[in-house]
C-alpha cells in the first residue's frame, strides 16, 4: 500500500526534518503550559453549548469550599474565580443551571454587579458579571437547585453497604454547570484547589489529589495541579474505602465490594505500564478507579486520577476489565488532548477506543483484541442501519451537527465505533509503526490542549502524511464529513468468534452438543447477539435450560439476552429481569431492553409498570433518555 509513494521519499524526507525541527519547538512551548494555562487568547474554537465568551475573559483557576448538606441533597459554599480578560472585555461569562446565586464579590470584596440570563431547558443559563478594571478574580456564593442534573444523591438502600448515603457525580457532557458556576466548555481549561466538608465519617474524592481514608473532623482539601476541561469535574462522597492495586494504582468501593473490586482490577498497574510504553509518559500522577453504587448511568467515567465505575464491571473473572483499559486511555485521548467541542466527541471516544484495544491487545494478545473489535463492528453497523432507517442519516457523520441539541445526542456508536475504524484504517494504511510514532507525538504536543476535526486533519496530513511521503487516502473526507460506512471499512475477523458462528450454527441445526467450557463473555455475548431474531418459546426455554442466561452474574450477557426475552416477551425471566433493571442505571444496557419491551402492547405495559418503579433510582441522563423512550 505505501510503496507506490516511495519515489517521492527524498523531498518528504527533507520536509519531514522540517517539520520535525518546527515541531520539536512548539512541543517545547507546550511543556510548560502545563500547571498555568494552555493555548493562547484567542484561539478557542467556538462552542455552540457554552454561552462563555472565553475569548474575552477566561477561567484559569478555581478554588472551591463547598459544604455537602445530605439531608437538604444540596451543595452550598464559593467557587473563587480566577480568569485573564482582553483589556477591552466587559463581562466574563458563565454557565450555570438551576444554581442559586447568593452574591458575588470581586477580590477586593466589592460587591459585583451581574446577571443571571433567562433559562434555556438544555442549556441552563447565563451568568453574565461585569468586569472591574484589572481584578481578576471574583468569589461566587451559590447552592445547587433541586435536581441539579450532575448530582445523584442515594439513600443508604441504594448502596451496597446499606449503612449511609451516598453521593456522586457525573458532569460529561454539559452538567458541570448544574454543580458549579464555570465555563462549561471542553475548549477552557482550567487547574483547581477545593476544599470539601461533608459529615465525619465518610470519604470525599474528586478529580484531584485524594485522600485514601477518611478524615477525622469531614474537611477534606483537594488540589488538582494540570489544567482540566470542566466536564472533568468530579466528586464522590460515601462510605468508602481504599485497597492498593500497584505503585501508582488502586481502588476505592464500598467495605463490601473492595475485595472483590481489588481483584477484578488487579491488572490495573500492568494496564498503566502498556500505555505509557504506548503513547508516552502518563501525566496524572495516580491512577486509581472507585466502584460506585450500581444507578451510575455509564460503564466508566474517565474523571482524572480517578475513574468512576459501574459496579456492572465486577464479573468475577476479569472478563470485562477492558472498560478499565478505555477510562485509562482517556488519560491521553479526552483528557491530555481533549475534544474542543461536542461535535468533535469522535476526537475522545474514537481515539480512546483505539487506544483500548491496543491496550488489551498487548495485554491478552491479538485475539482478544480482535474479539473486541469484532463486537465494535458488530455494534457500529447496527446503529448506522437503525439511523438510517430513520432517516437520521446526518447523524451517521463523524463530525456532528448538535446544533441546538444536547451534545448526549451525540453519545452514539458513531464517535466511538465509527471513529475506531477511521484510525484502524489509518493504521493500516500507513502501518503500524508509523501510526504509533505519530500518535505518540500528537499527545506529547497537544498535551494539555482542545482539538477540533478540523485542526486534527491538518495536523494529520502534516505529520503522518507528508512526513512519511505519503499522499492522503482519497476517501479521507469520506470517513469525516460523510454519512453511513465507507468501502474501505476495516474487515474484522476474529478466529475466537468463528467458532462461536460455528457452533450458532449447529445450534440452529438442533445439535447443541458443542463445547462452552473455554468461551469467555465476548464469546457468550456474540453468541447471543446472533442468536436468530425470531426465537419461539421452546427455543427460549431449550436455551435457559441448557445456559441459564436469565441468571448470568456477567451483566453485559444480560444485557443482550433480555433484550432477546424482551422482544420475546420470555415469561420466565420477568423477574430477574425486573430486578436487574430496577437496579441497574446503567444506560447503555438500559435502552435496549425498554427499547424492545415497547415494540408490544403487553411488553409496553410491563416496561411502564417497571419503569415507575425504577425510575427513582436512575440518575438524571438515564431518566432523560428513558423519558423520552417510554413516555
Ligand atoms: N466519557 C465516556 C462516558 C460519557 C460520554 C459520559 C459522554 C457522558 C457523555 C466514557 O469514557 C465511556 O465511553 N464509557 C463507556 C465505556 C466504554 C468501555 C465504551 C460506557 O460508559 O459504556
Ligand atoms: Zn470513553
Amino acid at each position: 500500500m505505501t510503496s507506490k509513494y516511495n519515489i517521492m521519499g527524498l523531498t518528504n524526507f527533507i520536509t519531514g526534518i522540517l517539520l520535525l525541527a518546527i515541531f520539536g519547538a512548539i512541543s517545547c512551548q507546550t511543556k510548560t503550559n502545563e500547571g498555568k494555562s494552555a493555548g493562547t487568547m484567542g484561539d478557542i474554537v467556538k462552542d455552540i453549548h457554552s454561552f462563555s465568551q472565553p475569548n474575552e475573559a477566561v477561567v484559569r483557576h478555581m478554588n472551591l469550599d463547598l459544604y455537602v448538606d445530605f439531608a437538604q441533597k444540596q451543595i452550598r459554599g464559593t467557587a473563587e474565580l480566577e480568569f485573564v480578560a482582553k483589556p477591552n472585555a466587559e463581562k466574563l461569562i458563565l454557565d450555570t443551571k438551576n444554581l442559586k446565586i447568593e452574591s458575588i464579590t470581586y477580590a477586593n470584596g466589592d460587591k459585583a454587579a451581574y446577571k443571571l440570563l433567562e433559562e434555556d431547558p438544555i442549556f441552563g443559563s447565563a451568568l453574565e458579571v461585569k468586569l472591574n478594571g484589572s481584578i481578576n478574580k471574583i468569589i461566587i456564593k451559590y447552592a445547587t437547585g433541586h435536581g441539579a442534573e450532575a448530582l445523584q444523591w442515594l439513600g443508604a438502600t441504594q448502596t451496597a453497604d446499606k449503612t449511609d448515603p451516598f453521593l456522586f457525580t457525573q458532569s460529561q457532557a454539559i452538567l458541570a454547570r448544574s454543580w458549579i458556576p464555570l465555563q462549561d466548555s471542553p475548549g477552557v481549561r482550567f487547574t483547581y484547589t477545593a476544599k470539601v466538608t461533608v459529615p465525619k465519617g465518610f470519604l470525599v474524592l474528586m478529580s484531584a489529589e485524594n485522600p485514601q481514608q477518611a478524615s477525622e473532623d469531614g474537611i477534606y482539601h483537594f488540589k488538582m495541579e494540570q489544567p482540566i476541561p470542566s466536564y472533568l469535574m468530579a466528586l464522590a462522597v460515601g462510605r468508602i474505602d481504599f485497597a492498593p492495586i500497584g505503585v501508582r494504582t488502586g481502588v476505592y468501593a464500598e467495605l463490601s465490594m473492595l475485595g472483590r473490586a481489588k481483584s477484578e482490577f488487579s491488572e490495573m498497574e500492568d494496564m498503566l505500564r502498556i500505555a505509557e510504553k504506548l503513547y508516552g509518559e502518563y501525566r496524572w500522577g495516580r491512577y486509581d478507579l472507585i466502584v460506585l453504587p450500581p444507578s451510575f448511568p455509564f460503564g466508566g467515567m474517565e474523571n482524572p486520577r480517578i475513574t468512576f465505575a459501574t459496579p456492572t464491571i465486577l464479573a468475577g473473572d476479569k472478563s470485562l476489565t477492558s472498560l478499565v483499559a478505555h477510562e485509562l486511555a482517556h488519560s491521553w485521548s479526552g483528557n491530555l488532548v481533549t475534544n474542543a467541542t461536542w461535535s468533535d466527541f469522535w476526537l475522545n471516544e474514537g481515539f480512546t477506543v483505539y487506544f483500548e484495544t491496543r491496550i488489551m491487545e498487548a495485554l491478552k494478545g491479538k485475539d482478544y483484541a480482535d474479539m473486541l473489535s469484532a463486537l465494535s463492528q458488530q455494534g457500529l453497523e447496527e446503529e448506522v442501519a437503525n439511523f438510517m432507517d430513520s432517516g437520521q442519516e446526518s447523524d451517521t457523520k463523524l463530525k456532528l451537527d448538535l446544533t441546538g441539541r444536547n451534545p448526549d445526542d451525540g453519545v452514539t456508536s458513531i464517535a466511538y465505533d465509527k471513529g475506531y475504524f477511521f484510525l484502524k484504517y489509518l493504521e493500516e494504511y500507513v502501518g503500524r509503526e508509523k501510526f504509533d510514532v505519530f500518535l505518540k507525538k500528537y499527545f506529547e504536543e497537544l498535551a494539555f490542549t482542545s482539538n477540533n476535526t478540523e485542526r486534527f486533519l491538518i495536523y494529520l496530513n502534516e505529520n503522518l502524511f507528508k512526513k512519511n511521503g505519503l499522499k492522503p487516502m482519497a476517501d479521507l473526507n469520506d470517513w469525516v464529513y460523510g454519512t453511513g460506512l465507507p468501502e474501505s471499512m476495516p474487515k474484522v475477523h476474529s478466529a475466537r468468534f468463528e467458532e462461536i458462528d460455528s457452533a450458532l450454527l449447529q445450534w440452529k441445526e438442533g445439535n447443541i452438543a458443542f463445547s462452552t467450557e473455554a468461551w469467555s463473555s465476548h464469546e457468550w455475548v456474540h453468541f447471543i447477539k446472533n442468536l436468530p431474531y425470531e426465537m419461539d418459546q421452546k427455543s427460549m426455554t431449550q436455551l435457559d435450560a441448557q445456559f441459564d442466561f436469565t441468571h448470568s452474574g456477567n451483566a453485559e450477557i444480560l444485557g443482550v439476552w433480555y433484550v432477546h426475552c424482551a422482544r420475546h416477551l420470555y415469561q420466565s425471566s420477568f423477574e430477574a429481569m425486573e430486578q436487574f433493571l430496577v437496579t441497574t442505571g446503567r444506560r447503555k444496557f438500559l435502552t435496549p431492553i425498554y427499547g424492545e419491551l415497547i415494540t408490544t402492547a403487553k411488553g409496553k405495559d410491563l416496561a411502564l409498570s417497571i419503569y415507575k418503579n425504577a425510575r427513582p433510582n436512575y440518575h438524571f441522563v438515564a431518566i432523560s433518555s428513558l423519558d423520552k423512550l417510554l413516555y
